[in-house]
């Protein structure tokens, strides 16, 4: 085949799930809800959280290096460190220092991308340029989230929903018509406090204050977010088929970003996809916000669901409000 095209691909995936489950039966315990409402309402059954001690680049770190290994790389092969998280270590250094540290990687850039669930898609977008220009060779791109430590446990609105991972992709140029063909993102700043972390920055500086209006826990508007998702979700995913010259019929596969199975259906719809071709873990996991994505890819391809040739739709939605979308063929 005469290559047309320059384009990047996922050399390799790796992730990382916490071993601790959290049940809906668990949170029956906590908060007046039940397992009944959390499955028929979100479609979720259990998620997994981080310990105490565990940070997010520990979470990163994981996902890291299973994607080296499944690469055949080495930690020095890399020459740039990308993290898309809504939850740092630190307000600064950027999680990804902290990750090239943990990796013991030298020299290379390493910095933070947050864009809300739609991170990971942000992140792929602005890693194709880096890559198509040849400013970087090849990139070490993870999404990941410790969202169950910026939770109000006392929210039932909030607090069933999320849940914490990491999911890893090794970027670089593809030799073949593999890879991302097309994108789509988009962003509306206007509808910013719909679903804020409002404290700790320059607008709430953490103080007594803060603490006691418990302004350093998610906060969101669920049922605004969730017309909006729809909207957006759908839309952004016709528009990358649109400018990828696809049509809906040939998409194999559907992965959307995993914050309520009434969201992931909806768009599915949009697209007249059958069940099977809709990636869904939100069972699993909940909303792992940036993590969603790579993980469920990684799943698929585990899985060996996928073949050279197939065409995924990548779509997420999230705080900013942001939205973005992929097409890309493995
Ligand atoms: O990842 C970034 C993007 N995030 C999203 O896309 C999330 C989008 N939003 C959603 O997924 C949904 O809006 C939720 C799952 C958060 C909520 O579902 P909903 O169908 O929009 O419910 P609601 O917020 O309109 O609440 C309906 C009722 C309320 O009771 P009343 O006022 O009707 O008596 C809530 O108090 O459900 C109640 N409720 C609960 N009941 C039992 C809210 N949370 C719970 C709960 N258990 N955990």
């Amino acid at each position: 085949m005469i290559k047309t095209k320059r384009h990047i691909r996922i050399r390799s995936t790796g992730v990382y799930l916490p071993d601790r489950v959290l049940t809906n039966a668990d949170l029956e315990k906590m908060v007046d809800t039940s397992d009944e409402w959390i499955t028929t309402r979100t479609g979720i059954k259990e998620r997994r959280m981080a310990s105490k001690e565990q940070v997010t680049s520990d979470l990163a770190v994981n996902a890291a290096r299973m994607a080296l290994e499944r690469g055949g790389l080495k930690a020095e092969d890399i020459d740039l460190i990308l993290v898309a998280t809504n939850t740092p270590d630190t307000i600064f250094p950027a999680t990804a220092c902290w990750v090239q540290k943990k990796l013991g990687i030298k020299e290379t850039p390493a910095f933070d991308l947050e864009a809300g669930c739609t991170g990971l898609l942000y992140a792929l977008i602005v890693a194709e340029g880096l890559i198509l220009s040849g400013t970087a060779r090849r990139i070490l791109l993870i999404g990941v989230d410790i969202l169950t430590k910026i939770t109000n446990w006392e929210d039932r609105g909030t607090c069933v929903l999320f849940g914490d991972g990491a999911g890893a992709f090794i970027l670089e140029e593809s030799d073949d018509e593999s890879g991302l063909i097309s994108h789509f993102w988009g962003a509306d700043g206007s509808l910013a406090e719909l679903l804020i972390l409002p404290g700790g920055g320059t607008l709430y500086p953490a103080s007594e204050d803060t603490v006691k209006k418990k302004l350093h826990y998610l906060s969101m508007k669920g049922n605004e977010v969730f017309k909006h998702a729809v909207k957006r979700m759908g839309e952004a995913a016709l528009e990358a088929l649109k400018q990828a010259g696809i049509e809906k019929e040939q998409v194999d596969y559907l992965i959307p970003h995993q914050a309520n199975l009434r969201i992931i259906d909806a768009t599915g719809e949009r697209l007249n996809l059958p069940k099977e071709k809709i990636v869904v873990s939100i069972h699993k996991y909940g909303n792992m916000s940036v993590a969603t994505i790579p993980v469920a890819l990684h799943e698929l391809a585990e899985e060996g669901k996928l073949q050279k040739g197939q065409i995924i739709v990548m779509v997420a939605f999230g705080a900013g409000f942001t939205w973005a979308s992929a097409v890309y063929r493995w």
